[in-house]
């Protein structure tokens, strides 16, 4: 993990007026991807987003606990690279108030704001991401309210916003937060978005960990400006393999991906099921994240990364990669450099600008 430690640069007044301001600031551009001509299932979409998640920062218990501090600059040197979007994880859960209001920590909800500024002031897409609410899959019906009163203070504060600020509003739904009771909070946590901001694009995670496999066991409130996510790390023995938060994961360590017809055929088949549910529901579909550890082999780590890069494209499937500069990574936050090799697996210099 990365262990440098940089200061946010905060220097924020909470005014509604800045917001404005700062929505008017932030430029936008689509990057051009070639077009797909192959005869595979197309999702439904006017998206085409390459982006990638700077993680194992906001998301950590404390800002910089898991050894990422974000520099404003990353925005910079992210949309230079060639990507549109990043997806910010944020653990506002451990920054709230108690019941009933849970009112969002001033500071650290400024420290993320000032983030989200330099982001879409950079010109990229900007996904806001709540994570790692394990609260809320553990014991559902003591924690919904607090999931709900946090989407109505951030859907409040960001309502005029431009429209490239997207909201995530729950990372990987898991455990008691079983299919049922995932589809009823969603639609309650997107029905108090509504009342505050009525066409912001909101993202909603397929159930069992953003599994690709339960994407169909949505039910949505809506389909205006929703869009669904699912994550993908099969195979999940060489994407996770030493994961020191995965049980058992040291027997994987080297575990290859060759790309055999019969690898690939796992995944282009589980994309297409994604790509036609989109098609057939009039969704888009967005593979939120999907990676590789850095310690699994460095050959089989750019294959896989460029297989499903390409694959998820061919489908109109948009994607975020996992992630910037920690333990799955493609940057340097030490050096300030790219792992050359495998950003030009995501983004082929050719298809770039
Ligand atoms: C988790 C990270 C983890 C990654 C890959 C993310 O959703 O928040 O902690 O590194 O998945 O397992």
């Amino acid at each position: 993990m990365n262990t440098r430690r940089k200061r946010f640069r905060i220097g924020f007044l909470f005014l509604p007026i800045l917001f404005m301001l700062n929505g008017c600031l932030a430029g936008f551009e689509m990057e051009e991807f070639v077009p797909n001509t192959m005869d595979v299932p197309k999702a439904y979409s006017e998206l085409s987003i390459r982006g990638i998640n700077v993680g194992n920062a906001l998301d950590a218990p404390e800002p910089g606990q898991w050894g990422v501090m974000i520099d404003p600059e990353y925005f910079h040197v992210i949309k230079q690279a060639g990507f549109n979007a990043v997806r910010l994880p944020v653990r506002f859960s451990a920054h709230t108030g108690g019941n009933p209001s849970y009112i969002i920590d001033k500071d650290f909800f400024a420290m993320v704001n000032d983030l989200i500024n330099h982001g879409l002031n950079a010109g990229l897409i900007v996904i806001l991401d709540l994570h790692h609410f394990d609260e809320v899959m553990n014991e559902p019906i003591d924690y919904e309210e607090k999931l709900l009163a946090m989407w109505d203070q951030i859907s409040r504060v960001y309502s005029a916003y431009p429209d490239n600020l997207y909201y995530e509003i729950l990372n990987e739904p898991s455990r008691e937060l079983t299919r049922d009771r995932w589809n009823d909070l969603a639609a309650r946590v997107i029905s108090v978005i509504r009342k505050n901001d009525t066409h912001r694009k909101i993202i909603v995670d397929s159930v069992d960990f953003s599994n690709i496999n339960t994407i169909q066991t949505l039910t949505l409130p809506e389909k205006r400006n929703l869009i669904v996510t699912f994550h993908y790390y099969e195979p999940f023995e060489f994407t996770h393999q030493g994961a020191d938060w995965v049980r058992g994961s040291n027997q994987w360590l080297g575990n290859i991906w060759i790309g055999t017809a019969e690898e690939k055929k796992q995944i282009e088949n589980e994309l297409n099921q994604a790509a036609e549910w989109s098609n057939r529901n009039q969704i888009p579909v967005l593979m939120g994240e999907f990676g590789t550890i850095e310690k699994a082999d460095r050959a089989s780590r750019i294959r896989w990364t460029e297989f499903l890069a390409r694959e998820a494209e061919k489908r109109q499937i948009s994607w975020v990669y996992w992630q910037f500069c920690s333990n799955f990574s493609l940057y340097s936050c030490d050096t300030r450099k790219w792992d050359e090799t495998l950003l030009g697996a995501l983004i082929p210099k050719n298809t770039s600008k």
